[in-house]
Formats: C-alpha cells, sequence, structure tokens
C-alpha cells in the first residue's frame, strides 16, 4: 500500500499536481502503451482478445512499463481500458478488430435498472488491482503512476450506443428525450468510478486521470449537467476516502469549457487538447490550475520541423508555471517511435 497521497511528494509529476513549476516539465503520453511500439504488438498478439489482455495482470503490467523502458517517461499509466467499468457493472464488454468496442446498448431505464448491478463487481476488477501493485514494486522511484476512469458522460456514451460514435449523438438525444435514464446511468457511473479510484489509490497509483473523451459532443448547458457535476462529485467522494487524492481532469473538446474544469471540479491539474491555443490557454487555465498537453499527435508522426515548433510552441506558452508536458489526444498507431525519441530529447534539451 502506498502512503497518503497528501503527504509531500518527490514525484517532479506530482510536485506540478501540488502547484510547482519546472524549467522543463515533466512528460508522459496519453496512449503512451499502444500499437505504436513494436513491443507492445508483439505482447499483445499474445492475448486473445483486448479485454483479456486488460484482465491478466503480467500482460497489463508489462504493457504499462515498456514506454517506461524505453523513454524513461516521468508518468506512467495504468495499462487498463475506461470500458472496464461497464464490464463489472454486467454490461459485458468485447473489442472486435478494427471495430472498437461493443456491448449491447441499453435500452431504457428499466432496462437499466435490470442489467446493471447497482454495486460495481471488483472482483472482477481484481486482475487490474493486480497490475497496479505489480507495476509499483518495479517503476523506478522517480516515476510517478497514474490510474485513470472514464468520466461519465463518455462512459454512458458507450453503454447507451454499444459502440464508438463520433459524437455521442444516441446520449445525446437521450439527454432531451429521456433526462432521467440518463441521469440513472451517469449516477450509477459516479458511485462506480468513486469505489474503482479509491481502490486504485489504495493498490497503489500516485493519482489519476478522468477522461472526458466526448466533454466536446455537449452543449455549454450540457456541459455543466452531465460532465462538471458527475466529475465534482466523483472527485468529492475520492477525497472523502482518500485525503488529498491528486486528480486530473482531460474535458477533450470543450474549448472555453476548459477553464469551468479548472474552475469547477476541484481538480489538481486540467488536460488540453491540441484545439486549444497555448498561449490563450496559459491566460485563462494555467491562471487557476496547473495544465497539461497539448501538443498536436500528429506532429510527432510528421517529426522533424513539425516536432520542433509544436513541442517549442507547447514549452514557451506554457512555461514558468505548472504545466506536464503531454500530447493533445492519444498518440497514434502511425508514429514513429524514433520521433518520440527526438520530443523527449527536444523536451529535456539533451
Ligand atoms: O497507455 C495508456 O494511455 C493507458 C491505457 C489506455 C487505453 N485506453 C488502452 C487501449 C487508456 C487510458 C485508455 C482510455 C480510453 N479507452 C478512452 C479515453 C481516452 C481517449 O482515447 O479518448 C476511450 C474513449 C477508450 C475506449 C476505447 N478503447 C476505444 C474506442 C478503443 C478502440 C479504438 C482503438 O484505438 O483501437 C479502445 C482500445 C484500446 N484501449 C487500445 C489501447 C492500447 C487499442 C486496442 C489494441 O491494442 O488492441
Amino acid at each position: 500500500m502506498s502512503s497518503s497521497p497528501a503527504s509531500a511528494p518527490t514525484r517532479k509529476l506530482l510536485k506540478v499536481l501540488d502547484g510547482e513549476a519546472f524549467e522543463i516539465p515533466p512528460i508522459w503520453i496519453m496512449r503512451q502503451a499502444g500499437r505504436y511500439l513494436p513491443e507492445y504488438r508483439e505482447l499483445r498478439a499474445k492475448a486473445s482478445s483486448f479485454m483479456e489482455f486488460c484482465y491478466t495482470p503480467a500482460m497489463a503490467a508489462e504493457a504499462t512499463l515498456q514506454p517506461i523502458r524505453r523513454y524513461g517517461f516521468d508518468g506512467a499509466i495504468l495499462f487498463s481500458d475506461i470500458l472496464v467499468i461497464p464490464d463489472a457493472l454486467g454490461q459485458p464488454v468485447s473489442f472486435h478488430e478494427g471495430e472498437g468496442p461493443r456491448l449491447d446498448p441499453l435500452t431504457s431505464i428499466d432496462d437499466a435498472k435490470k442489467r446493471l448491478s447497482g454495486e460495481l463487481d471488483l472482483n472482477r476488477l481484481a486482475p487490474v488491482f493486480e497490475t497496479i501493485e505489480r507495476v509499483r514494486g518495479s517503476l523506478p522511484a522517480e516515476t510517478t503512476f497514474l490510474g485513470f476512469c472514464g468520466a461519465p458522460w463518455t462512459v454512458a456514451g458507450y453503454m447507451i450506443a454499444g459502440k464508438s460514435t463520433p459524437e455521442l449523438a444516441p446520449s445525446r438525444l437521450l439527454a432531451y428525450r429521456d433526462p432521467e435514464f440518463l441521469e440513472y446511468v451517469i449516477d450509477t457511473l459516479v458511485q462506480a468510478s468513486i469505489r474503482y479510484l479509491v481502490r486504485q489509490f489504495r493498490s497503489g497509483v500516485d493519482a489519476v486521470q478522468i477522461f472526458e473523451s466526448f466533454a466536446g459532443a455537449l452543449t455549454a448547458e450540457g456541459i455543466g449537467r452531465w460532465s462538471i457535476e458527475p466529475i465534482k462529485r466523483i472527485i468529492e467522494g475520492v477525497r472523502k476516502e482518500v485525503p488529498g487524492a491528486r486528480i486530473i481532469v482531460f474535458g477533450r473538446g470543450s474549448g472555453s469549457g476548459h477553464i469551468r474544469y479548472a474552475a469547477e471540479t476541484g481538480a489538481n491539474a486540467v488536460g488540453l487538447d491540441w484545439g486549444v491555443d497555448p498561449d490563450w490557454a496559459a491566460k485563462n487555465v494555467q491562471s487557476i490550475k496547473p495544465v497539461q498537453g497539448n501538443l498536436d499527435p500528429l506532429a510527432v508522426v510528421a517529426g522533424g520541423q513539425a516536432l520542433d515548433q509544436g513541442v517549442d510552441k507547447v514549452l514557451k506558452a506554457f512555461g514558468g508555471r505548472p504545466h506536464i508536458f503531454n500530447f493533445g489526444h492519444g498518440i497514434v498507431p502511425e508514429t514513429p517511435p524514433a520521433h518520440v525519441e527526438q520530443l523527449v530529447k527536444r523536451i529535456r534539451r539533451g
């Protein structure tokens, strides 16, 4: 078990979450364990399915550690998926090659009440907690270990549509037609996420990120009710059990909504997507809370000057105040691993 998150941290990334600034910011990359790495593809080929991969501690721990060994990032993120939550609530999830996730969609509030167990099945998630224990035991002392969950609006989107939908149209429609149904699913996810994150902290993570990948699908009004409020309740609930728990919130595509994530959720830091102008965010978001981001992942696919200029722009805008270097969304499978090396060198000026 790890010490209380409230104790003074020695890890750089954690210090940024507490408001410290560094000349060279700590680095991690969303989806840093993934298909752009040959060692990941080799490991992945040994699992019969993606869910099995997530639920096999030896494999998930190895995937978590691969990018740390290769690049020495300041942060390691637990290898798992946001969709283990519906799976552990009784709505099975599967992944099909090239198609993304599949779930049997929830059709009504009665259907949701019947099929979702009110309580998260922590036994089903035992392999995730075992993965955390294994990784914690193997990480370099200076590396921050991040857990995560999906935000309720994002996870509900998959539970209601049963698959990936670009703008979460089925959930957005439900918010107008049957808000009670949506609220039931969101409330169930708030409670499940609190229990899940608390267990992650108790198993050994230093901090967690809440992924609101579809914040950009919400209206200005909807973002308060369906994203900010539920996230705020999760953060309060986690901190009741784990005082001082450090939490990053990533509201992808939320535009000026990033200000609200910083000001209203209680998060320690706010992740920024690549659509946000770093100069604007430095003035309007970083003035409230530490920020994380926000290089375009495709600048790293391109490499060369595009990469160098993109890195410099982010470093310049956020320099002097608390900043964690990251991409504006996940690294893509086409990224040459050598370009990531170039990126780390540029940031660390080595
Ligand atoms: O390295 C890390 O960042 C940690 C692991 C991680 C994964 N998914 C592994 C994964 C994390 C933090 C996630 C979060 C996740 N999963 C999100 C939120 C972040 C985001 O990207 O917006 C979402 C929306 C999902 C749901 C999900 N998982 C989809 C839609 C897909 C299929 C699309 C795809 O990229 O293939 C996944 C599969 C998935 N999760 C993969 C990985 C490495 C690829 C599948 C594989 O390797 O076979």
